[in-house]
């Protein structure tokens, strides 16, 4: 790997994303929405940060056109938000759930689509888009979670064509879950520690080739359910 882009690199899974691949990259390009706000990712060596904002779609524009020209191996599409706790079925805030279908779904995918080029010259040509569980209509046995099912459900479905679409470039596109993990996210009941959720994420990573492009796996490398 020599190139890697890593989006909502300052805290939870996406540090430790940067941690674990700043040993083995030539540069880690994280991002950030406040450069204020990266004070551990600052700590790395072999990263650049950078700002991105998912919600904007001129945030997306400008970071795409200041990475132009340079080759990447990997992006890993990590940020993501969750932000359905007090919501009711009864009263959904449409605005809310727009916002997080952009930044889990739509801000991704249009991000990933505009850095085509820079994989294209890169060598690995593997795409991660982090998605959950949740968002798997098959898993859903207890209902609610409207906002982030159907934005990862989203993302789910955009990243299998995007696969089917990239396969014959040879770029090798895998949706993964990576468990319930204990991050401001996943909050301290989570089964998973962060540095056993990645580091098993790792492996599938590695192993990711063109034979398994769309696939929807656990963080251990299991097939999901859609
Ligand atoms: N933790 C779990 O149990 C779990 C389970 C299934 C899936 N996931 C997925 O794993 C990924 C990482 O989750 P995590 O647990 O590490 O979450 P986290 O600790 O809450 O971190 C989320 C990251 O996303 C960034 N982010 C939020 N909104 C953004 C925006 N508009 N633009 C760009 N970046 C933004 C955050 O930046 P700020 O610090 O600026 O907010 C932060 O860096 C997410 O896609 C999540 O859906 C997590």
């Amino acid at each position: 790997m020599k190139n890697i882009l890593i989006t909502g690199a300052n805290r939870g899974i996406g540090l430790m994303f940067a941690q674990s691949f700043s040993s083995i990259a030539n540069t880690v390009y994280a991002t950030v929405r406040d450069l204020n706000n990266c004070d551990e990712l600052k700590k790395i060596k072999n990263v650049e940060i950078l700002e991105l904002d998912l919600l904007s779609k001129n945030s997306i524009k400008t970071f795409c056109s200041e990475l132009k020209d340079i080759p990447l191996d990997l992006i890993l599409n990590n940020a993501g938000v969750f932000q359905d706790e007090q919501m009711e079925e009864t009263n959904l805030d449409p605005d809310l759930w727009l916002d997080e279908v952009m930044i889990n779904a739509v801000g991704p995918m249009t991000l990933t689509q505009k850095l085509r080029e820079n994989l294209m010259s890169g060598v690995e040509k593997k795409v991660i888009f982090i998605s959950s569980q949740m968002g798997s209509v098959d898993d859903n046995h207890s209902g609610g979670y409207y906002f982030y099912r159907t934005s990862k459900s989203a993302l789910n479905s955009a990243a299998r064509s995007l696969a089917i679409d990239w396969k014959a470039d040879n770029i090798s596109v895998l949706m993964l879950h990576p468990g319930w993990v204990k991050t401001d996210m996943g909050g301290l009941k989570a089964k998973l520690e962060i540095e056993e959720s990645v580091s098993c994420m790792l492996k599938v990573i590695n192993a990711l080739d063109i034979s398994k492009t769309g696939s929807f796996v656990n963080y251990d490398g299991k097939k999901l359910e859609w």
